[in-house]
């Protein structure tokens, strides 16, 4: 391999920093990715990473992902340019031994460090990958604007919220069957939020930031990314139907009962 962004994780994260700036999510620096390397990313990438930069505080403890490998976008750089200049704008952190502290292997070669979200993401990395049994590895925040014009309208309780969103079209129950958890508004960029935030994490693969955005969860590029899309798509038609005068007409309550017996899925309604 004769550069480390033709591996494929490497693509397909590049891929997705490229298209949530296509649609609009990603305003300046707003939002950041993160993936847990497998061993067999790990090995792939090996010839390129180095050891030897400082061990920096993570802000937290994830004790859970001690000696993990992380590609993460880096704190101020633009999504837009992720793809134009991978290794300006994005790296790959190693997890200490004790869960509390990192360091860059590779990438940032201009300087800088990774999302001030760190905290967030390595959070609910650790929630996920323990609920999971190490099947999630991406976590995505973005600020897609439907949904956080919703945060504003909505009443900020996950039932409700959920159910709003799951009558917005009818496939949406099967995409979250789990529902939406919601963080009220909060200071970003610290331990705090990811404390509240991965404690929806063990209940849902989506959280809403009031105000702000929403973190997704997932086993892969394309879930998670789907799941982004699927929520935002929900928010949109909310938004629309909302600017209508409102619902004239919507799915039964028995018919959610009907979908998840026919999908075979457990709605947490
Ligand atoms: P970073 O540039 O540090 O990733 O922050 C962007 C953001 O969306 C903060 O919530
Ligand atoms: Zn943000």
């Amino acid at each position: 391999m004769s550069q480390i962004t033709e591996l494929k994780f490497m693509r397909e994260f590049i891929g997705v920093c490229a298209e949530g700036y296509r649609l609009g999510w990603h305003e300046r620096n707003g939002g950041n990715l993160s993936y847990r390397m497998s061993d067999e990313d790990v090995a792939s990438a090996k010839e390129f990473l180095q050891d030897g930069a400082p061990w920096q505080d993570i802000g937290t403890e994830v004790p859970g992902l001690k000696n993990e490998y992380f590609l993460v976008t880096g704190s101020g750089k633009h999504m837009r340019n992720v793809p134009l200049c991978p290794e300006e704008n994005i790296c790959i952190v190693k997890v200490d031994e004790t869960g509390t502290k990192f360091q860059i292997q590779w990438g940032l070669v201009a300087g800088g460090r990774p999302t001030s979200e760190l905290p967030t993401h390595l959070m609910n990395h650790e929630i996920k990958k323990q609920l999971t049994g190490g099947a999630y590895r991406v976590i995505y925040h973005a600020h897609p604007g439907n949904l956080i014009a919703l945060t504003f309208v909505l009443p900020l309780e996950d039932k409700a919220f959920t159910h709003e969103l799951w009558e917005m079209a009818t496939e949406n129950p099967v995409v979250f069957p789990q529902g939406i958890g919601i963080v009220p508004w909060m200071v970003p960029g610290g331990r705090d939020i990811a404390i509240a935030t991965s404690k929806l994490m063990h209940k849902y693969d989506v959280a809403v930031w009031a105000h702000h955005g929403l973190f997704c969860a997932g086993p892969t590029f394309d879930d998670t990314f789907g799941l982004m899309n699927t929520v935002e798509k929900a928010a949109e038609i909310c938004v629309k139907v909302k600017s209508m005068g409102g619902k004239c007409q919507t799915i039964p309550e028995k018919g959610f009962v009907q979908l998840a017996k026919d999908f075979n899925i457990e709605l947490n309604s």
